[in-house]
């Protein structure tokens, strides 16, 4: 349960494990069961992978210890917690908010197909093999207007039921059971699909990189993936780190938190990889590759139904740990800095979310031929604006505000809780954050938008 911080009210984690959990619930979502192993597929597999090491090394560890220091230090919202440090930077964490609200918006969407999908499995509906058939299906589901905008609504009520509980009765409860079965789950399904014939082929498609794949769109996709598969640059981690009592040891977490991450989305690669190889599916066959893949392999096997069913309630526990993540950082900032009731921000910004993602519902079907801006429908522009551009530019920010604004003495301080935990790579990190975080973000994000705009 929560515990109320001494004074000023404020929610906390009940505990240590509860924190990871919801962090790495946070994390660990559809962008690393359904995005992760179409954009590798997308982006040339090992060459994408490698690269995304390299930006997670480079900025993911960096960038999740900031965020949870900074959070912790102000305990405050996105917003709030810049302001607290520098009045003028607080648009950055405004900057924030909005890009949460829009990824939800088209996140709870994806979110409503895997509820639809795992209602197919229960009733026996997944139980084929045939790659063509399964295609067709994944089209019909995610063309259908009513079908689409009601599961868009039925998972944005499934997420701001959990919001509605709080931190610790209801993120932190929720995260504790779902986190634990999905890594179990997910283990088995990696086992799987290395297991089946030809699987070689698709492990190699992941881990071998071909270099002359590589490009700067290849670079950016990578970088936008390690902030999306995160949860950084937007203030989520600010947020989750606003409800950590001071005694928490936060590098060791910002250490846990993205190796739990890059695990599941390795196994998910490893899961669905090799499938799209053994039953003929193409690597580059974009957001349908979980949808169309998994089930042929389910389908083939023994107790398929069993697993289909259990596979779909998985991929909804990890869609909607993160869900409310996103919706949290919402409501956090309208209950600090409005007094708002809980329950009203909740469901007002629960249903604002739900408005603003019908367009994104309706891009597959009636709305796939609207583009809005660079030939893009409502959804792939804003998938590509949150995940491309203002996540990107969220964490360059955040690097320049944490390297040169605050300070990293303060917040080696913040992190080490004042000298009494060790920390040992804290001049590394201190380096990082202030000359290698910007330097490396601006190089990609400059040169690629440059090249897509040029081109
Ligand atoms: N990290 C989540 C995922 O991989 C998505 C997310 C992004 C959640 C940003 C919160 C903030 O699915």
């Amino acid at each position: 349960m929560a515990n109320i911080s001494k004074g000023e009210g404020r929610d906390q984690w009940g505990s240590k494990l509860g924190f990871i959990m919801a962090a790495a619930g946070s994390a660990v979502g559809l962008g690393n069961l359904w995005k992760f192993p179409y954009v590798a597929g997308k982006n040339g597999g090992g060459a994408f992978v490698m690269v995304y090491f390299i930006m997670l090394f480079l900025v993911g560890f960096t960038l999740m210890l900031a965020e949870l220091v900074l959070g912790r230090h102000t305990k405050l919202n996105a917003i709030g917690a810049y302001r607290k440090i520098s009045k003028k930077w607080s648009w950055v964490g405004g900057l924030g908010i909005a890009t949460g609200f829009m990824i939800l918006s088209y996140y709870s969407v994806i979110g409503g197909w895997v509820i639809k999908y795992l209602i197919t499995a229960v009733t026996g509906g997944l139980n084929v093999t045939d790659a063509a058939v399964l295609s067709e299906m994944f089209g019909s589901v995610v063309s259908s207007t009513g079908g689409s905008i009601f599961f868009h609504a039925l998972f944005m009520v499934a997420t701001l039921g959990i919001v509605l509980g709080g931190v610790g009765g209801g993120i932190e409860k929720a995260s504790k059971v779902m986190m634990p079965a999905l890594f179990v789950i997910i283990i088995l399904l990696a086992i799987r699909g290395c297991t089946l014939p030809g699987a070689v082929e698709g492990i190699k498609y992941l881990l071998v990189p071909d270099f002359s794949k590589l490009s700067m769109g290849v670079v950016l996709s990578a970088l936008g993936q390690v902030f999306f598969s995160l949860s950084l640059g937007m203030g989520c981690m600010i947020t989750y780190g606003s409800y950590l009592p001071d005694k928490e040891n936060i590098p060791q977490s910002a250490t846990i938190i993205p190796l739990l991450d890059t695990g599941v989305a390795l196994l998910a690669g490893l899961a669905t990889l090799p499938a799209v190889f053994a039953f003929g599916f193409e690597p580059a066959g974009g957001p349908g590759l979980m949808f169309e893949t998994l089930p042929a392999v389910f389908a083939s096997m023994p107790m398929g139904m069993m697993f289909s069913t259990l596979f779909f309630v998985l991929v909804l526990f990890a869609a909607l740990s993160s869900s409310i993540s996103l919706l949290e950082v919402c409501v956090s900032y309208v209950v600090d800095e409005y007094g708002l009731n809980r329950k009203i921000a909740t469901w007002g910004l629960g249903f604002g979310v739900f408005l603003v993602g019908v367009p994104s519902a309706l891009s597959f079907g009636i709305w796939s031929e609207v583009k809005i801006l660079f030939g893009m429908n409502f959804f792939d522009l804003f998938d590509f604006l949150t995940s491309n551009v203002m996540l990107p530019l969220g964490g360059l920010l955040l690097c320049i505000f944490v390297g040169w604004v605050w300070g990293t003495d303060k917040a080696i301080d913040e992190a080490s809780n004042n000298g009494q935990i060790a920390f040992g790579l804290s001049g590394f990190w201190a380096f990082l954050v202030k000359f290698v975080g910007p330097v490396a973000i601006s190089v990609v994000f400059i040169n690629s938008l440059w090249g897509f705009i040029a081109g």
